[in-house]
């Protein structure tokens, strides 16, 4: 891995509380645009799982809560190198209980 383990995670998310109904287009779609996808596209380290569309972040949300609730130092802990922070982690489980509506 090079450049993304350097990266420190902050997100808007971090100062604002967890939303009553989260969705992919408004919490969601920044997290993963800021911390996943580049690596997690055509082009990237981990292009066999692209998760730039709804229906790709939707489809593989139980192996993303897994990865993401990783210990800090499991080498499958995602983001690869980092981590979200607590409230990031919240958005996407209250997204999956929520029915992960996509607007
Ligand atoms: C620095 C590059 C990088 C970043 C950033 C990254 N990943 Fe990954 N991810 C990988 C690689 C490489 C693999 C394949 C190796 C493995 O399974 O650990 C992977 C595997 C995964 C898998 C398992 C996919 C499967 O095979 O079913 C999931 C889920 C995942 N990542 C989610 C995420 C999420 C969510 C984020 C952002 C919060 C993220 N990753 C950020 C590189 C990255």
């Amino acid at each position: 891995m090079v450049s993304c383990d350097s990266r420190t995670y902050e997100e808007i998310s971090d100062r604002t509380p967890v939303p009553d109904k989260v969705r992919y287009a408004v919490e969601v779609k920044p997290i993963v645009d800021a911390n996943c996808i580049m690596c997690h596209n055509p082009g990237g380290s981990a292009a066999y799982k692209p998760l730039t569309s709804y229906d790709q972040v939707k489809t593989n949300i139980v192996s993303i809560l897994d990865r993401i609730q990783r210990p800090n130092g499991d080498p499958q802990k995602m983001p690869k190198g980092g981590s979200l922070s607590p409230t990031q982690i919240a958005i996407f489980i209250k997204w999956n209980t929520d029915g992960l509506i996509e607007n």
